[in-house]
């Protein structure tokens, strides 16, 4: 167990993730903007989260909407200046909300003046700070690595005969992480953006950084099956999860550990036992948080998941690391859409009751689903190109938020055409309409985030699973000192008695009433107990 106040604030708070192309558009041009985002922190503030976490807004092409950075240390005119970002985190601290960032140090445009002055030949001085090999004898690609995008990830630079490394687009070439001055020059912008006050980074596919020098091709994976994206269909034991990228990471730490009470978050999706060492240890400490994205890639099962938390918890405590639990992102589907309407509130009720700093992707506090996007809207670079995959399309979770009733929800001025379509029942969906009702969405989930401070057994506390003899229901305790809160989750349809389970106070229920202590819980039902 640890008290609350022994806790960081990235260990008891909850991070809510902002895509800034579909928060709030104040320019009127149909892409959300700072501005924009910063009118609406008291909104966030509001949710009782504690940091909000932006998606790229630097300088961009925006061939990858910003995950293809041409300048570090700049603001895209998209989304507004340096002023405008000064004037969002001011705003935000003075709401006693943190502002993280979203680094990326994988790769950069190629758009960027690092990569346009490399493109000037093998002598040039930054041709090493990108990843560049011959053909193959026979002519053709060095090897059979693939991008996550589909296809080779090697495109040839017709100028030089070489090809250089893209694990995402042509336009988002590697960076060459071996290279010390591209590590300087990468470890400098984080300190520009500390400086400017910025509190903390999540960190983009930090387990990418560094490949095998030998560049041998990649195993066939014998579990691929079609439907999947192609990338998947290699075992990634040259590209991902290389000794010298944990290496690299210490050393980011210890330019976050210059500043007072920074974090960084990294985006990683590997199994447990790969993804806890991506913390480091005491003496030589790694991100502060490895994102843990199971329960967005397991199925929605009771038995499994609890299987699962049981694992996650007992080897975070053996690993010394703080837990984290995400339902959600700008690169996977809305979980209401993943998990049903019926068990929406069951899995909102799981990611903020369970051990560890949950993350929150903006609309889910509201139920945004899915928007279907027709084939002649559709944006994003991993859908279009990935014609023969359409789960590989990101543009059904990126769609402008809800937030009232007027034309463009409140999102653009009225007249204006988003970026990406609204969903078709953002008219009943949107943060105005529940704010009037008590048992909308919206309030259920301040309702969670209030006995998360009422509560702290829910943040600091232990966690432990209890039988309830039916696979179908997910019961666990969280216990700090003399407090003790139960968390019981219906995942079926089938009314379920769990006799001394449920034998508190309830404190909260997803049905919105208040059943008395022990009786049965009903389908579909989240509800939260005193112990
Ligand atoms: C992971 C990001 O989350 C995703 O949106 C992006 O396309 C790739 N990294 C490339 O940066």
């Amino acid at each position: 167990m640890t008290l609350t106040g022994e806790l960081k604030w990235w260990q008891s708070g909850i991070i809510y993730q902002i895509y800034p192309r579909s928060f709030q558009d104040a320019s009127g041009d149909g892409v959300g903007d700072l501005r924009g985002i910063t009118a609406r922190l008291p909104y966030v503030a509001s949710l009782g989260v504690e940091a909000v976490w932006l998606s790229p807004i630097f300088t961009s092409p925006m061939r990858d909407f910003g995950y293809d950075v041409a300048d570090y240390c700049d603001i895209d005119p998209l989304f507004g200046t340096l002023e405008d970002f000064d004037a969002l985190v001011a705003e935000a601290h003075r709401l006693g909300l943190k502002v993280m960032l979203d680094y990326v140090p994988n790769h950069s445009s190629s758009d960027h003046p690092w990569f346009q002055e490399a493109l000037r030949g093998k002598d040039s001085d930054k041709r090493d700070w990108y990843v560049w090999r011959d053909p193959a004898p026979g002519g053709g690609v060095p090897n059979n690595w693939k991008s996550f995008f589909g296809g080779p990830a090697w495109t040839l630079d017709e100028a030089s005969g070489q090809y250089y490394l893209h694990q995402f687009l042509p336009t988002q070439p590697d960076l060459n992480w071996r290279n010390p001055a591209v590590r300087a020059a990468m470890f400098e912008a984080l300190r520009f953006w500390m400086r400017r006050g910025v509190d903390g980074f999540r960190v983009d596919v930090i387990w990418l950084l560094a490949e095998d020098e030998r560049f041998l091709d990649e195993p066939v994976n014998s579990d691929w099956r079609p439907g999947e994206i192609e990338h998947a269909s290699l075992e990634h034991i040259y590209t991902q999860d290389q000794p010298e990228t944990h290496e690299y990471i210490r050393e980011m730490r210890a330019v976050l550990d210059e500043f007072d009470d920074r974090m960084m978050v990294g985006e990683i999706y590997l199994p447990v036992e790969k993804l806890l060492p991506f913390a480091g240890t005491a003496d030589a400490p790694m991100v502060h948080l490895p994102f843990n994205f199971h329960l967005i890639l397991m199925p929605w099962d009771a038995e499994q998941i609890r299987a699962f938390a049981d694992r996650y918890d007992g080897a975070c405590r053996a690993a010394h690391t703080w837990p984290n639990w995400v339902l959600g992102n700008h690169d996977q589907h809305r979980f209401r859409t993943r998990v049903g309407d019926a068990q929406y509130r069951v899995a909102q009720t799981l990611l903020l009751t369970l051990r560890g700093t949950p993350t929150v992707y903006y609309g889910d506090e509201i139920g945004m689903r899915n928007v279907p996007v027709p084939p002649e809207r559709m944006v994003d670079p991993a859908g279009l190109q990935q014609p023969d995959t359409p789960a590989a399309g990101r543009d059904p979770e990126r769609t402008p938020m809800q937030w009232d009733t007027t034309p463009n929800a409140g999102f653009s001025a009225p007249g204006t055409e988003p970026w990406l379509p609204l969903a078709e029942d953002f008219a009943a969906v949107n943060v105005q309409v529940q704010e009037a009702d008590p048992n909308s969405d919206l309030h259920y989930f301040r309702a969670l985030t209030r006995l998360r401070r009422e509560h702290p057994a829910l943040v600091g506390g232990d966690y432990r699973s209890l039988d309830t003899g039916h696979p179908d229901v997910f019961a666990f305790e969280r216990t700090l000192e003399a407090g003790r809160v139960v968390v019981a989750l219906n995942f079926g349809a089938q009314t379920r008695d769990l006799g001394e389970v449920l034998g508190g106070e309830c404190l909260l229920s997803s049905l919105g009433d208040q059943p008395q202590p022990g009786a049965p819980l009903r389908p579909n039902e989240a509800r939260v107990l005193r112990g």
